[in-house]
């Protein structure tokens, strides 16, 4: 409809403006408003309420404008407010219904490359990986929604210096290979790290252990291959637990077949320098606010880093996929390492056509505003979690229903799922298990109780099912087919910017809509032949959408509760 008023403009005033007709703030009064008449009032010196008449007489005339809007209103002291046509939103709706995936426009198709989850080969799971697992698998899946070749890839943390200290650390307890346990892991890695702070010597070892694991050393080999099978085998758990999968369960290590190639290149461009012994290449740009130390490619002792792999892995993924995009789900605060990494392909003639984006995600945060600890006051190890979950959510509420074991797991992967998606994902945010498993409120059980209620009218009514009428019958009618025909918006724009946020968003208030239609429209006894036939289909729509979005999210409905 912008077009239409642009040329109303355009001819009354001879202006090119780029009027827009915007959302109502206020939906009590309209659905659609525009408040540019106070500008024009500037330009062209004629009152705005004035302005707003001559606009809307203008507008009437149309056909289009006609069709779409029941009624343009020009109020004091210069607004124009428009009210959609039932007929309209009807039409709108049944477009939704008739379209594959509700008529959402879809973006130009591109092959991505998503490296999400990320977590760190023996080093214990903690809530600190549920983020990026989480909302890497809910940008994974918004993205193959919209069309997109996705591949996903967890990009395990698999060859830095904690492998190095682990190593030390069986070794000097005289544990071999074979004997490895994840217990044994989980207990030494946060022994050996707090060695390394304390002792120089023990660090240095560890280290050097690294270095001569990435050379080869068949001993160290041994050890690490045994380590990473084990380890792997408990990342797997919590990640098929968290309903988040892979196409690719590639790590750091896997990346050092590419290293040769690349060094080869970037010294052919003559990007590497010498620095007391380390190999660095500067991205430092005129035009940084902040200064951007170099990208540090080989350390003095001949070790590769975090950026090397991740250049390396850039290398892989060109060969392999010819990316268009790559995008990093990952802890806001290696927000500088990327920007390093990134400026260095873009200096390379094999990587500089890759756009890169860094998705940074927040911390998670207890009610002290500190990372989340659990009722122990520890870092909680992930299961616990979950159990404190179970715990929490079965005693909050009356729950009278016996939950089987998959139900359950279904409904603590919602809590901690809608808990985390509902916020942005670059802030962080306080995690309070009491809040967030309450059937009430802005939480997981309360979404997928009311999928699970409207999912029901839908089973006892189906042969209702049938093209909607011209008709919306009251208010909560009305409210809830309204926020459904903004779904497409909601797509492009959570597309857009990468933000799961914006569909639990979309979501949430879908919910509460559905709830107040239901309750002041009841169905199931309806003798009005056509009225129920226009709410059912307009419920189906309404369990087809919530469907669809709560799987984006990664959310799976228990079968009762
Ligand atoms: N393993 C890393 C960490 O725990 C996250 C990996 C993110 N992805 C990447 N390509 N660097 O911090």
């Amino acid at each position: 409809m912008n077009k239409e008023l642009n040329e109303v403009i355009k001819k009354l005033y001879q202006l090119e403006v780029n009027a827009e007709i915007l959302k109502s703030n206020r939906p009590d009064l309209c659905d659609y408003q525009y408040n540019g008449t106070f500008d024009l009032a500037k330009i062209v010196h004629e009152n705005p309420y004035e302005i707003g008449l001559k606009l809307k007489e203008a507008l009437e005339k149309n056909i289009e404008v006609g069709k779409k809007f029941s009624k343009i209103e020009c109020v004091k002291p210069g607004f124009l407010n428009f009210t959609l046509s039932d007929a309209y939103i009807n039409e709108m709706l049944t477009d939704m219904i008739a379209e594959e995936k509700f008529a959402i426009t879809m973006p130009k198709k591109e092959t991505i490359v998503i490296d999400y989850g990320g977590a760190n080969v023996a080093k214990p799971l903690h809530v600190g990986h549920l983020r990026p697992a989480i909302v890497g698998e809910s940008i994974k899946r918004l993205l193959k929604y919209m069309n997109q070749d996705v591949i996903a890839d967890v990009h395990l943390g698999d060859y830095g210096l904690q492998i190095g200290q682990v190593i030390y650390g069986l070794k000097e307890e005289g544990i071999l290979p074979n004997e490895i346990t994840i217990e044994k892991l989980s207990k030494i890695y946060p022994k050996i790290s707090g060695l390394c702070k304390e002792n120089d010597s023990i660090k240095e070892e560890c280290a050097s252990i690294t270095k001569e694991l990435q050379d080869g050393n068949a001993e160290y080999q041994d050890y690490f291959h045994s380590i990473l099978e084990i380890s792997k085998k408990d990342i797997k758990k919590m990640y098929d637990f968290l309903g988040v999968s892979f196409d690719l369960w590639l790590g750091e290590s896997d990346a050092y077949t590419y290293i040769p190639s690349l060094t080869k290149e970037l010294e052919s461009l003559d990007l590497l320098k010498s620095s007391e012994g380390a190999k660095i290449i500067p991205v430092s740009e005129e035009t940084d606010k902040i200064e951007i130390p170099p990208c540090i490619y080989q350390k003095s002792n001949g070790a590769y880093l975090y950026s090397t792999t991740d250049l390396a892995t850039l290398y892989e993924r060109e060969q392999d996929y010819h990316p268009n995009k790559v995008l990093y789900v990952a802890d806001s605060r290696q927000g500088l390492h990327f920007t390093q990494v990134f400026r260095v392909a873009k200096k390379t003639n094999s990587l500089k056509n890759i756009e890169c984006e860094f998705l940074g995600l927040g911390t998670i945060n207890g009610s002290d505003g500190k990372p989340f600890k659990t009722r122990a006051g520890n870092t909680p190890r992930l299961e616990d979690l979950f159990l404190d979950i179970k715990t929490i959510f079965m005693n909050n509420e009356e729950h009278h229903t016996e939950y089987s074991e998959s139900d359950l797991a279904k409904i603590i992967n919602a809590i901690i799922k809608f808990a985390d998606l509902q916020n942005n994902r670059e802030k962080e945010y306080i995690f309070d298990i009491a809040k967030f498993s309450k059937t009430t409120g802005k939480t997981g059980p309360y979404i997928l109780y009311t999928y699970l209620r409207t999912k029901k009218i839908i089973k006892n009514n189906e042969n209702c099912i049938d093209n909607l009428s011209k008709t919306i019958y009251n208010v909560h009618d009305r409210n809830l087919r309204l926020k459904l025909l903004e779904l497409n918006e909601i797509m492009q724009y959570a597309f857009k910017t990468r933000m799961p946020s914006v569909v639990a968003n979309y979501l949430y208030e879908i919910c509460v809509l559905v709830n107040a239609f239901y309750e002041n429209n009841h169905i199931n006894n309806l003798e009005e032949n056509e009225k129920k036939k226009d709410w059912v289909t307009i419920l189906n729509l309404t369990t087809n959408i919530i469907y669809t979005l709560l799987d984006i999210l990664g959310m799976d409905a228990p079968s009762i509760m």
